[in-house]
């Protein structure tokens, strides 16, 4: 198998793209691939402070390692969720791609700052911890990105992150969902900071491989709470459709971002305002962070 670019010995073979590559015009491949997409998305230029949000995991420290790598101000956030060893690991993996190259990061520990963990917010509140996991993530990504100045919060949803999502809310027609699902999420209201993707049309595989090329050292356990979620069995599903019919999953969502979302009204027409408690922005009187933290602290302090 020959490099496309060079025709030296090829070392990943891309058959979605009908293409194989060398190491360098691979990692030239990862690299236009998301400077094309910031561009034609308008994801942020060079007046931009971005704020990445790294997880430890192969696709959040390569994006961080991109972005740098592409010239953009960049800074990082980590959410220690206290998650016993895979949240231990996460952090010393994301502290130390910080420290080596000498990029600011911000921690925010969900027990030191709110007062629990996750498992132990989810226990009080008898939720799965995915889902009290997710909201608290979404919250104080929004909140530190704000807090630090940055104009920009990027994550590393790659593109069966997010085709995984899609045929999850095209199943139980999530609509309210599908029409929040996208590349870019501008900022609708000053509390609000913008929210990019752009690893969004590269795979898990591809960035399994360039982080693998550039040396990066990442977290490869999957969080233990996400053993047996419906994510895993449809990127299943999809990667046995797409190993019978490359191209598939790429088809699927761009056919989404062209045709379907475009028709969907986007928001439900509600008003944006400030929570009674903490000032983020919410639609209503109170938002859903307070609320659950409200909840545990209801049943973890019970009234006499
Ligand atoms: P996930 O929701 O775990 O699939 O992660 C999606 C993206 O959210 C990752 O690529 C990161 O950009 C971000 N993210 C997930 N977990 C964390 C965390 N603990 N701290 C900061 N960012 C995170
Ligand atoms: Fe949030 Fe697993 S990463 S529950
Ligand atoms: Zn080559
Ligand atoms: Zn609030």
């Amino acid at each position: 198998m020959r490099c496309l670019k060079c025709k030296g010995t090829a070392q990943i073979e891309l058959r979605q793209h009908h293409a194989a590559y060398c190491r360098d015009h691979f990692l030239d491949f990862v690299r236009s691939q998301v400077q094309r997409s910031i561009e034609r998305l308008k994801m942020c230029d060079a007046a931009d402070t971005v704020m990445v949000a790294v997880s430890g995991g192969k696709d959040s420290l390569s994006l961080w390692d991109l972005l740098h790598g592409l010239g953009y101000r960049t800074s990082g956030l980590h959410i220690q969720l206290g998650i016993g060893d895979y949240s231990r690991e996460s952090r010393e993996k994301t502290a130390a791609f910080a420290q080596e190259r000498e990029l600011p990061l911000t921690v925010v520990s969900v027990e030191e700052e709110y007062g629990a963990s996750i498992p132990v917010l989810a226990r009080a509140v008898r939720r799965e911890p995915c889902s009290a996991c997710g909201l608290s993530k979404r919250y104080i990504m929004n909140r530190a990105a704000l807090e630090a100045g940055a104009t920009v919060l990027a994550t590393g949803h790659n593109l069966d992150d997010e085709v995984a999502t899609l045929y999850g809310n095209v199943m139980h027609w999530q609509t309210g969902y599908l029409a929040r699902q996208a590349p870019v999420l501008p900022a609708t209201h000053p509390g609000l900071v913008k929210k990019v993707k752009p690893l969004h049309l590269l795979t898990e595989r591809e960035m399994a491989s360039y982080a693998l090329l550039r040396g990066i050292d990442y977290i490869v356990e999957e969080c233990p709470h996400a053993q047996g979620a419906k994510s895993l069995l449809y990127k299943d599903a999809l990667n046995l459709v797409e190993a019978q019919s490359p191209g598939t999953k790429q088809q699927f969502y761009q056919g989404f971002l062209e045709r379907l979302r475009p028709l969907l009204k986007d928001g439900d027409g509600a008003q944006l305002r400030e929570c009674e408690r903490c000032g983020q922005v919410t639609t209503g009187a109170v938002c859903s962070f307070c609320s659950l933290w409200d909840r545990a602290r209801l049943v973890r302090q019970p009234v006499p």
